[in-house]
């Protein structure tokens, strides 16, 4: 295993933002994820899957260990459904698009998803109305403290919106070493999400298969949000805030047209790219190094040279102006480092 020191950690986040790490190793199985927290017991340690949801705002004081673990594995099988065991260093998009080849259906909502497969549980990504935790059974991680593999279902990882308790009780403690997914050899198609149907209709496809879905997921993907090899973002830097029905009826009586949406009994969201857009900050850029997408107020970018604390800073000036327009507090979907 090699350890690297003063590594540029430039290609290793989609945000593209340069930032040096003290020291740093591949890890291409737990044994060598082992010898990292055994030979470097007082370094702080950094875990790191693909890097898209991530921004560096410092260099990193301690070791990165950039988790490769691969492998598909088809663990069984019946008349319905296949269950599939695939390593945390796998590449998301990867996975999708072997899933819909075969004919596999449940993840094609999710296609071109920026990351590794260990993140997705972190999170639980979704998008166009499918998540992570619809088609999850199960995952092992591995507990660096108590230096045991332990497996979580569903209802152990605590899925929420674009969250899970690795993101809140076990938070740093716990690194993801394979997910097992169970998808459906039936179509299931869910095209609920208004704008998968309207592009469809533009493809002049009126009876979807999972790869007519995958495919206009990607058009839509590709026309709002920037590549990261392009441009450099981690996706939806911001959460759609949850609010109170008080909170969403004033919106209304000033912007009869905001959009919102009820999730529960007087909650609703509010989407957060609304919010930033009719604020303003739609499309400015600074400095013409960085700034808020063009297409997609939700997602920031740096075109060039940006640091992580002048994104952040950024970011910190729209939800003050958030908050001081509307009274609604934004949070930060992207772990800041
Ligand atoms: N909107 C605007 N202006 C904008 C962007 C959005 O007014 O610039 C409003 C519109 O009313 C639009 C609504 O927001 O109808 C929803 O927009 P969109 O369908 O683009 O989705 P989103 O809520 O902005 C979420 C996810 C995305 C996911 C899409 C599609 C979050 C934080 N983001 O975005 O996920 O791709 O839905 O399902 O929930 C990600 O997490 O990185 C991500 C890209």
């Amino acid at each position: 295993m090699e350890i690297r020191e003063n590594f540029s950690l430039k290609a290793y986040n989609t945000f593209g933002i340069e930032a040096k790490a003290k020291l740093f190793s591949d890890v291409n199985s737990l044994e060598q994820l082992k010898e990292v927290y055994a030979n470097y017991p007082n370094e702080k340690k950094l875990p790191l899957g693909g890097g898209s949801n991530l921004l560096l705002t410092k260099n990193f004081d301690g070791i990165v260990a950039k988790l490769n673990l691969l492998g598909k594995e088809i663990l069984k099988e019946d008349e319905n459904y296949v269950w599939l065991k695939i390593g945390a260093g796998e590449i998301w998009h990867e996975f999708v698009v072997w899933a819909v080849a075969n004919g596999w259906s449940g993840v094609e909502n999710m296609s071109l998803i920026p990351g590794s497969i260990g993140a997705a549980p972190m999170q639980n990504i979704g998008a166009y109305g499918t998540e992570l935790k619809d088609i999850f059974t199960s995952l092992e991680a591995w507990l660096p403290e108590e230096n045991t593999v332990e497996t979580f279902n569903n209802s152990t990882c605590d899925f929420g919106y674009r969250s899970s308790v690795f993101k809140t009780q076990l938070k740093g403690k716990a690194i993801i070493l394979n997910v097992t997914f169970k998808l459906s050899k039936h179509p299931n198609l869910n095209t609920s999400y208004g704008s998968i149907e309207d592009e469809l209709a533009i493809m002049n496809i009126s009876s979807p298969t999972i790869l007519d879905i995958s495919n206009a997921v990607i058009r839509i993907r590709q026309s709002k949000l920037p590549n990261p090899a392009e441009i450099g973002n981690a996706g939806s830097f911001f959460k759609n805030p949850l609010v109170s029905s008080e909170i969403a009826n004033k919106l209304l009586e000033k912007y009869p047209n905001a959009p919102n949406y009820e999730v529960g009994e007087g909650l609703s969201k509010v989407p957060a790219g609304w919010l930033i857009e009719t604020a303003g900050w739609k499309g400015r850029t600074f400095d013409d190094r960085f700034g808020i997408h063009k297409k997609q107020a939700l997602v920031l970018v740096n075109y060039q040279n940006a640091s992580g604390q002048e994104i952040f800073d950024l970011s910190e000036n729209i939800i003050e102006d958030i908050e001081y327009k509307f009274g609604i507090r934004l949070e930060r979907e992207v772990n800041i480092i």
